[in-house]
């Protein structure tokens, strides 16, 4: 079956379940999956029960798709996301941004946890941009020319737009918000000290194992797009050691903001 016909059939399916025209996708990393929990109206469908979805297999996330009104948008948020390195192909990964675009969203909102390269622990930041490390792309294969051309542009990949809110939201709630690069690695280790050194060099402030793929795809088709990164610890080399559980710990401690913060935005994007 061709990759546009999967997309049709899952959005197909989503329709007849009731999930018709969300209007933003919401992507939500590790930890950060309690927002779902405030979708109003909600229709929650597990991964395993979608046609052509992936599965999820890390703690933390929990694999069901929630739709519904979150402040006065219909949005449709993925409790848990796909990532490359849990053998996902990359077209796996992406099929939920696919899915959205093909159901009509115009906007996705991407978060994830990362390891700060300047900012610590707790910092929320908006991505300005990304470097892609991950030595792959989503986009390699038969273009979709429906959903968008053969060489995207990525200059403005995350919208200046959707930047200026999320800061003017911010600082109305007294939330500080940072903002910075993010470097997209596959993972599953944490970086070396060197390559953190490296990383610091090219301009990089938040490092990840997400979060690039899915922009490239939301670029490709022409969706907006908000990233936020929670950063969970100071990548490696700039603390002693690291763990999922520290990632996990401080993603506790942030969550509160981080969900006021991304409510508020939606209101007013
Ligand atoms: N590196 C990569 N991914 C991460 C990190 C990190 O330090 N922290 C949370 N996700």
């Amino acid at each position: 079956m061709s990759l546009v016909t999967k997309i049709n059939e899952t959005r197909d399916y989503l329709n007849l379940k009731g999930i018709k025209e969300p209007e933003f996708g919401l992507i939500l990393g590790s930890g950060l999956g309690e927002l779902a929990d405030e979708i109003e109206n909600p229709i929650v469908i597990d991964y395993n029960d979608i046609p052509n979805w992936g599965k999820s297999t890390v703690v933390g996330h929990a694999g069901k798709l929630v739709y519904g009104d979150l402040s006065g948008r219909k949005v449709l948020a993925l409790q848990g996301r796909f990532h490359f390195y849990e053998g996902n192909p990359l077209e796996v990964v992406t099929f939920p941004v696919r899915v959205m675009k093909a159901l009509g969203c115009q906007g996705v909102i991407v978060t994830n946890a990362a390891g700060g390269i300047g900012y610590g622990p707790g910092t929320l930041m908006t991505i300005t941009d990304h470097i892609n490390m991950t030595g792959n792309n989503p986009l390699i294969g038969e273009n979709l020319e429906e959903f968008g051309p053969r060489f995207p542009d990525m200059s403005d990949a995350y919208t200046a737009e959707y930047r200026q809110i999320a800061n003017r939201v911010a600082q109305e709630l007294g939330i500080k918000l940072e903002g910075g690069v993010y470097i997209g690695v596959t993972g599953p280790t944490y970086e070396t000290p060197a390559e953190i050194r490296a990383f610091k060099m090219m301009g990089a402030d938040a490092v990840g194992m997400s979060t690039v793929p899915e922009v490239i795809v939301a670029a490709h088709s022409g969706m907006k797009v908000l990233g936020i990164s929670a950063i969970t610890n100071f990548a490696a080399g700039f603390q002693s050691e690291l763990n999922h559980e520290e990632v996990v710990a401080v993603t506790e401690h942030i969550k509160e903001d981080f969900k006021g913060l991304v409510k508020a935005i939606l209101g007013q994007l």
